[in-house]
């Protein structure tokens, strides 16, 4: 039986990768205009940490892990986020007694069971950065402009940035309380999801999609109405500096995001045009994750990008690129005697940094050119009795479709003219 790519996962073939590739290019070159530095933490690690980190009453901790023992019977767990990862890193590298802030970025595969559709699959991509060192409000503001460039700078305009303020530990704990109470009269109206996670994580109920759910809470009190005023205080400052550099925001009194370590700032951005899943990115302040995972106190804060989603708006937006092609230049060999002259040009030109192939299937000349647009070659190379005899090569444009003899000497500067 033939054995397929696992559920939830999927190849990405060489004729879609440039797509990434301009994706990755932009992304990275954007965030250090940003001043942040790319770090790269092991693509599993100890379970424990995802369960303190993002907390095990969440769906990525309770469902949606890839969780093994390895051969030492450790439990191990393929990263869902990497937030926690590099919380423990910062640690790991007693990064605090450095210079703050310290502003981190990565860009890589993250795994959750989660049911696969459309934009959700259980290998996906993301882009993300940390911030770590300073509870400074302008950062909240920083951080968010920065997605929003990353989008601006992919050519997407249309998408909504949802902004709400969590609280911290102690007004968010009041606010749970009274949650708790208004919703227990209704509970019976719950989806069962709710029903078993609302005296647990009775915030989550907020931004349940049930629409049961919604109906049973609505005119329930809001985190907004009980923030204490230090956090009241840091969240009119976050919305005040994104008024004044001219960001848009919607303030979202349901938006609680998945993930436990979240204080103050909590922020989403949705392209609706790409579907059911329409986050693309989200993020927010975690003032207590550091200490949580046995670190000092120490403020933090950051987003994720998925980038499928990313990829499945610049898609509908009908803003990609055009597929640069995989080849400069094709080598048309007319006669197999012209072999060793051939591997000298085709070494030449590879060490000058073109992109140049050739044909190892005996292919008539028609054949050879056909192959060689089929490859997005600009330029084709004749090499036939003539030319070696002359000690040229023909140059063949195959956009303008004109040709011209050079010499072997001035063989690659001719290249690299036409090219630029
Ligand atoms: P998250 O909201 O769980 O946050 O994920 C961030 C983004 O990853 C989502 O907005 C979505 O675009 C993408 N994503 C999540 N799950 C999937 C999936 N199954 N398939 C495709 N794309 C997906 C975090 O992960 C936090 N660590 C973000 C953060 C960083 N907060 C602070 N710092």
């Amino acid at each position: 039986m033939q054995v397929k790519a696992p559920r939830g996962t999927y190849d990405i073939m060489p004729d879609e990768i440039y797509k990434w590739h301009q994706l990755e290019q932009i992304i990275r070159t954007t965030a250090e205009t940003f001043g942040y530095a790319e770090i790269r933490t092991p693509i599993f690690e100890h379970t424990e940490l995802f369960e303190r980190g993002v907390g095990d009453t969440t769906d990525i901790v309770s469902k949606e892990m890839y969780t093994f023992l390895d051969r030492s019977n450790r439990s191990l767990t393929l990263r869902p986020e990497n937030t926690a990862s590099c919380v423990r890193a910062f640690i790991e590298h007693s990064v605090a007694g450095g210079v703050l802030p310290v502003k981190w970025y990565y860009m890589g595969p993250m795994f959750r069971y989660d049911r696969p559709q459309a934009g959700r699959y259980r290998q996906f991509h993301q882009f993300g950065v940390e911030a770590f060192g300073s509870d400074n409000p302008a950062l909240d503001a920083e951080v968010i402009s920065l997605v929003l460039e990353i989008l601006a700078n992919l050519g997407l305009q249309e998408y909504e940035l949802h902004l709400n303020s969590v609280g911290c530990p102690e007004c968010r704990e009041l606010y749970r309380q009274q949650l708790i109470s208004h919703i227990r009269p209704v509970k019976d109206k719950l989806c069962t999801d709710c029903q078993t996670r609302f005296e647990k994580n009775p915030l989550r109920v907020l931004d349940c999609k049930v629409a049961s759910c919604q109906e049973a809470i609505a005119g329930f009190p809001n985190m907004y109405d009980y923030l204490c005023p230090g956090c009241s205080k840091h969240y009119s400052r976050v919305q005040s500096i994104l008024t004044d550099v001219g960001i848009a925001y919607i303030h979202d009194n349901q938006l609680v995001r998945g993930l436990d370590y979240y204080t103050n700032t909590a922020f989403e951005i949705m392209i609706p045009l790409i579907g059911a899943q329409s986050a693309v990115a989200g993020g927010g302040r975690y003032n207590g994750l550091v200490k949580e995972c046995g670190g000092p106190q120490m403020p933090g804060i950051g987003f994720a990008m998925g980038l499928e989603r990313l990829l499945l708006a610049m898609n509908s937006q009908e803003n990609s690129r055009t597929n640069p092609g995989q080849l400069d230049v094709f080598l048309a060999l007319l006669d197999e005697k012209n072999e060793t002259r051939a591997a000298h040009i085709l070494s030449g030109l590879r060490r000058a940094g073109i992109r140049a192939d050739r044909d190892y299937n005996h292919r008539s000349a028609k054949a050879q050119m056909k192959y060689a647009d089929k490859m997005g070659a600009r330029l084709v190379l004749l090499l036939g009795e003539d030319e070696i005899q002359k000690g040229v090569v023909t140059i063949r444009d195959m956009q303008t479709r004109q040709q011209s003899e050079v010499s072997n000497e001035a063989l690659i500067a001719a290249i690299k003219a036409i090219l630029e």
